[in-house]
């Protein structure tokens, strides 16, 4: 479970990036999280990942306090969450294996359950047989599917991800999304942050909608019904 209570974050220059956002998400949903740009939507991801801390307010995720988070806790933490960006940040050097069995050596898997891991989630996004490339082998899409694959590599109760469509065409977005729709329904909370409506508005999920560092709607379809307020 995800709980923000009124979370506040001030970066070191000054700037007010959150001013009070507080939302639960439970475990098995899946939300869109939404806003102009420089609303605060990356700030609140990384809140979740522990990149940042907040100011002020509360983040639990999985358990886990994240203001007051231990160094020793922070694997155990990481475990539950599997993280996904726009730019992929896959390891150009290393295989599509190599980089999903890092993953899981990261967290002290042993080479059978690699072994074993691996074909099923290249299976399940859709990259059965691709263990051998390298990601510049790999189209845009492709190369995001081995980074949800990488995500998903230790069987975490939570995805996150920022924007990762927004390299992306319209065909391969909706391609993205729909497996990210898939992998929820196999029982991962998703979180996705993204700004395109066209794809919002095509699943029928929670949205919750970020303006200046507030939460300004939080429901179903939201997008649309404040474009017709403005
Ligand atoms: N590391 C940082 N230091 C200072 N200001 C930052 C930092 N990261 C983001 N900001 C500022 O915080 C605000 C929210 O940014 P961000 O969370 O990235 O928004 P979004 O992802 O919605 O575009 C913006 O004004 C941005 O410039
Ligand atoms: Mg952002």
């Amino acid at each position: 479970m995800i709980r923000l209570t009124n979370v506040e974050k001030t970066y070191d220059n000054g700037t007010h990036a959150l001013k009070g956002i507080s939302f639960e998400i439970a475990d098995g949903e899946f939300v869109f999280l939404v806003g102009p740009s420089g609303s605060g939507k990356s700030t609140i991801i990384k809140l979740l990942t522990g990149e940042v801390l907040p100011s002020c307010g509360r983040v639990m995720i999985n358990g886990f306090s994240m203001g007051r988070i231990s160094d020793k806790q922070i694997p155990l933490m990481r475990r539950t969450l599997g993280v996904i960006f726009q730019d992929f940040r896959l390891i150009n050097t290393k295989t599509v294996y190599d980089n999903l069995s890092l993953a899981m050596r990261a967290v002290g898997a042993t080479t059978k359950e690699i072994q074993a891991r691996i074909p099923y989630v290249l299976e399940l996004v859709g990259l059965e047989g691709k263990e051998k490339r390298y990601p510049d082998e790999l189209s845009g899409g492709e190369q995001q599917r081995v980074a949800i694959a990488r995500a998903l590599v230790n069987n975490p109760d939570t995805i996150v991800a920022d924007e990762p469509t927004g390299n992306l065409d319209p065909n391969r977005s909706l391609e993205i999304m729909s497996l990210l729709e898939r992998i929820n329904a196999l029982g991962t909370t998703v979180v996705v942050v993204t700004h395109e409506k066209s794809l919002v508005n095509r699943f029928e999920k929670r949205v919750i909608m970020i303006d200046e560092g507030n939460v300004v709607t939080d429901g179903a379809h939201s997008y649309e019904v404040r474009e017709v307020q403005e």
